[in-house]
């Protein structure tokens, strides 16, 4: 019998596993390829420095875990409402690791995070990511438990989900949550959607 998969609020000592997680689960990302560039080894250093900068910085975030058997399997980011966008304070906090990148990669990441900030809705909202299952565990089942913990908890607070995301698949991955797209943008020649959950009414 496959080992159970426990979900829970991910652990401050646990950041640097789930920095870990995140960088490989999204290491081939359209976006990541073309922020990042070719070589998937810089790809997950750099991401994984800016996920490590982005916990650091954010102190409200409250990410989700995923656990099989003792291991992170999947995490996800999850800012509750009015925390997403970082403010003049914050994001002077995230310039050192956002300037360690490199010029080009920086300038990238700038124009990315610009773009989705432009497409993030006025309204409050609980903002989701970033999210990802371990690369060689994706499609057995843990996003979508994740997903559930998620949006059982916007459905109990009576609370609008928020999301963006950069491959097509997740766009029905997410569908099948309630999530809705509400634009779409391409960064840096990726297509992006911007999706929104409205609560489910109790
Ligand atoms: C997207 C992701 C979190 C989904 O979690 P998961 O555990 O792989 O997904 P589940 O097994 O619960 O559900 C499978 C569904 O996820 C979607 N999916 C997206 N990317 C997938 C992948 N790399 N492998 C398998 N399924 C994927 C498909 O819709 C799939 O449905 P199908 O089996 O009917 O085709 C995970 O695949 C992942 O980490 N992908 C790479 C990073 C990423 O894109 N993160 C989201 C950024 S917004």
């Amino acid at each position: 019998m496959p080992e159970a998969i426990e979900i829970r609020a991910l652990q401050p000592d646990e950041i640097p596993l789930a920095v870990g997680v995140l960088a490989r689960g999204m290491r081939d990302n359209p976006l990541h390829v073309a922020v990042y560039g070719a070589d998937p080894d810089r790809r997950l250093r750099c991401h994984a420095r800016l996920i490590r900068a982005l916990f650091r910085t954010s102190s409200a975030q409250r990410p989700i875990a995923a656990v099989r058997g003792g291991t992170l399997v999947g995490v996800t980011g999850v800012a509750p409402a009015g925390t997403c966008q970082p403010g003049p304070a914050r994001k002077l906090r995230m310039l050192p690791a956002v300037a360690a990148l490199g010029p080009r990669t920086a300038r990238r990441v700038l124009g990315w995070t610009s773009t989705w900030a432009k497409f993030d809705p006025d309204e409050p909202h609980v903002h989701l990511g970033p999210l990802a299952v371990d690369a060689h565990l994706q499609g057995q089942g843990v996003g979508s438990k994740i997903m559930r913990e998620h949006c059982a908890r916007l459905d109990d607070a009576h609370e609008v989900g928020y999301l963006e995301t950069d491959k097509v698949e997740n766009v029905g991955f997410y569908e099948r949550f309630g999530y809705w797209v509400t634009g779409e943008q391409p960064v840096l020649g990726v297509p992006n959607w911007f999706m929104r959950r409205e609560s489910a009414a109790r």
